[in-house]
């Protein structure tokens, strides 16, 4: 726990956090109180996710390699336990019970976090959001929440989708997990897009839970159930996508050609699948934001107000070449 006393702190009405925090004691004459103010490391609970896939895996690394000591920080990871959302309630209570000076927060469900919210807020621990959010959304309940956006990232694969098929055509959705946030976020974009496209049929939704042989064998059996007439797959990521390709392959069809499939996130398998023509459209959701996050908590600390969402920046890639010429720089 810093030694420092917080002394006041305003939720503004915009729901931005300002901060005041004084530096006293210890005779440390350093008025900074972020992370790299050279004085008591920051201690920061990362309520985490947990092992879930390859984004996951990318952000949280990121978010851990960011947090060093050498930047001024202690990062207290806490990832849920089995992605159970009771594992990571426990955790952030732990955490406002210690008394750390910021939680971040990368919530396994979308609901059920207002209490949790409310003690850090009468314990003037900030919390941001990491990548999901909360629902339904109060911004007064946290500072910000810094992801790439959902709604603009699923409306890209959308209006590729609509290019590719002037003609119409029918599509599946394999979506996330129930209840998370960025599901339904997603599930907005696509629609809003789509929906405005007669020919573009829905056949149905439905989800496999990020993972590839979940999304297997949930697509094999729609395409036996509908006799193979599907020519596109929108998967809400891209392990669930590259389960799609799979189950098309072994209905003895070619991706890309009979089914074409759109994925988000942007990991290394789905855009070296993209460079071999099994994924057609794959749109980055960019997990690699760790620096950005650590300005926004020393902007918090240091009493400066933030925007309530702090959208990270992500492209999309529509062709085999693209995605060839992209795989050497990727990170993850
Ligand atoms: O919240 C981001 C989503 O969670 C990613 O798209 C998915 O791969 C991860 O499991």
């Amino acid at each position: 726990m810093r030694s420092i006393p917080r002394v006041a702190r305003a939720f503004a009405v915009t729901g931005a956090l300002a901060l005041g925090l004084a530096a006293c004691g210890g005779g440390d004459d350093d008025t900074s109180t972020s992370g790299d103010g050279g004085g008591d490391l920051v201690t920061v609970g990362f309520v985490a996710v947990g092992p879930e896939g390859g984004w996951r895996q990318a952000n949280e690394a990121n978010v851990q390699d960011t947090f060093t000591e050498e930047a001024g920080f202690e990062l207290k990871y806490a990832p849920a336990t089995n992605l159970d959302q009771r594992s990571q309630i426990d955790a952030f209570t732990s955490f406002v019970d210690e008394g750390v000076d910021v939680i971040l927060l990368s919530a396994t469900e979308g609901a059920g976090w207002e209490d949790s919210l409310r003690r850090a807020q009468e314990a003037e621990i900030p919390v941001i959001l990491v990548d999901r959010g909360i629902e339904p959304d109060d911004n007064s309940l946290y500072v910000t929440r810094i992801a790439p956006d959902n709604y603009e990232v699923s409306t890209s694969v959308a209006q590729w989708a609509v290019s590719q098929f002037p003609d119409g055509g029918n599509y599946f959705v394999l979506e996330g997990p129930a209840g998370v946030s960025v599901v339904n976020e997603r599930n907005k974009g696509w629609d809003d897009t789509v929906s405005s496209v007669p020919g573009l049929v829905k056949v149905g939704a439905q989800t496999a839970n990020w993972s590839t042989e979940e999304a297997k064998s949930v697509f094999e059996t729609v395409l036996r159930a509908n006799n193979n007439d599907i020519q596109l797959v929108f998967a809400q990521n891209d392990e669930m996508g590259l389960g799609a390709a799979i189950a098309v392959e072994e209905a003895g069809l070619t991706p890309g050609v009979d089914v074409k499939i759109a994925t988000i996130d942007g990991t290394r398998p789905a855009l070296e699948a993209l460079g071999e023509g099994r994924l057609s459209f794959v749109a980055e959701y960019n997990p690699l934001f760790g620096e950005t996050l650590l300005e926004v908590v020393n902007q918090v600390l240091d009493g400066e107000e933030v925007e309530p969402y702090i959208v990270v920046p992500s492209e999309t890639f529509d062709s085999p070449e693209a995605a060839t010429a992209a795989l050497p720089s990727r990170q993850y």
